[in-house]
């Protein structure tokens, strides 16, 4: 008997390959983590469909400052490079391993910056867009989040983009950010409205945004006007 799933997994792999081979390099395969301790996530690569889905509903801004949290091998980055962006690029990788192949993979671009180290200690201070590919878990994931608000400039700007978004529950309760997904399991929560997420794939997404309320707090105090991007939305999901 045929096993379609198995086949389509093996097709997808194999499509996944030749587009690493049409954009430079291979940037693909598993590395298991040696850091579990600290709840990081084994090393595999995004799929570019869900790339080309996210970045097409969400297209990225010559302003922006785009960072890779867990860069692993380098996949998003270079997809970024391949797609045209001139911004700054910044790929934090915990494993130096991992961390010392992509700074060698990107030694030659002068917008491109592989940070090896923690990423809750590296969150560059000019951050807008955060991609995250199931990094790490819940505890950092909180972590994390609360790192972005206290340190991130430019804040009122900032989109996470948060792909696998196993552990999206870490922003359950904080009234700083808005939540937009794909993914059932988190809405019907009258505590914790989430907003339905329409980009046109069923693998699960997340889009974070400082809430208005967040925005405004902070606008007082220091920064201009904020602006609102979740325009993908599909309204809020009532419990
Ligand atoms: C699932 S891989 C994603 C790789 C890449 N972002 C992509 O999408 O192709 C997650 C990566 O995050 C790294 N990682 C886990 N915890 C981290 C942390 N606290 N700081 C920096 N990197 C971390 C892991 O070592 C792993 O390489």
């Amino acid at each position: 008997m045929i096993d379609f799933e198995l086949q389509y997994t093996r097709f997808r792999y194999y499509l996944t390959y030749l587009t690493d081979l049409r954009y430079g390099g291979f940037f693909g395969g598993f590395r298991k983590t040696r850091y579990g301790h600290l709840g990081a996530h084994s090393t595999m690569s995004s799929y570019y469909f869900v790339l080309s889905r996210l970045f097409g509903n969400f297209p990225i801004k010559d302003s922006d400052v785009l960072v890779d949290v867990g860069c692993g091998r380098g996949r998003v980055v270079n997809w970024w490079l391949r797609k045209g962006c001139r911004n700054r690029i910044v790929g934090i990788e915990l494993d130096g391993t991992i961390a010392a192949e992509a700074q060698r993979a990107f030694r030659n671009y002068g917008n491109v910056e592989i940070v090896h180290g923690n990423a809750l200690g590296h969150i560059p201070e000019d951050g807008t867009v955060f991609y995250l590919y199931n990094p790490f878990d819940r505890d950092v994931m909180t972590q994390f989040k609360d790192r972005v608000k206290e340190r991130c400039t430019r804040w009122n700007e900032v989109r996470v983009y948060y792909v696998n978004c196993e552990f999206l529950d870490a922003f359950r309760g904080d009234p700083d950010w808005t939540v937009a997904t794909n993914c059932e399991e988190f809405k019907g929560d009258a505590a914790w409205p989430v907003r339905g997420l329409d980009v046109g794939m069923s693998y699960p997404v997340a889009v974070l945004e400082p809430s208005a309320h967040a925005i405004g707090s902070r606008q007082m105090d220091e920064w201009g006007n904020g602006t609102y991007h979740l325009e993908r939305v599909t309204g809020v999901q009532q419990g």
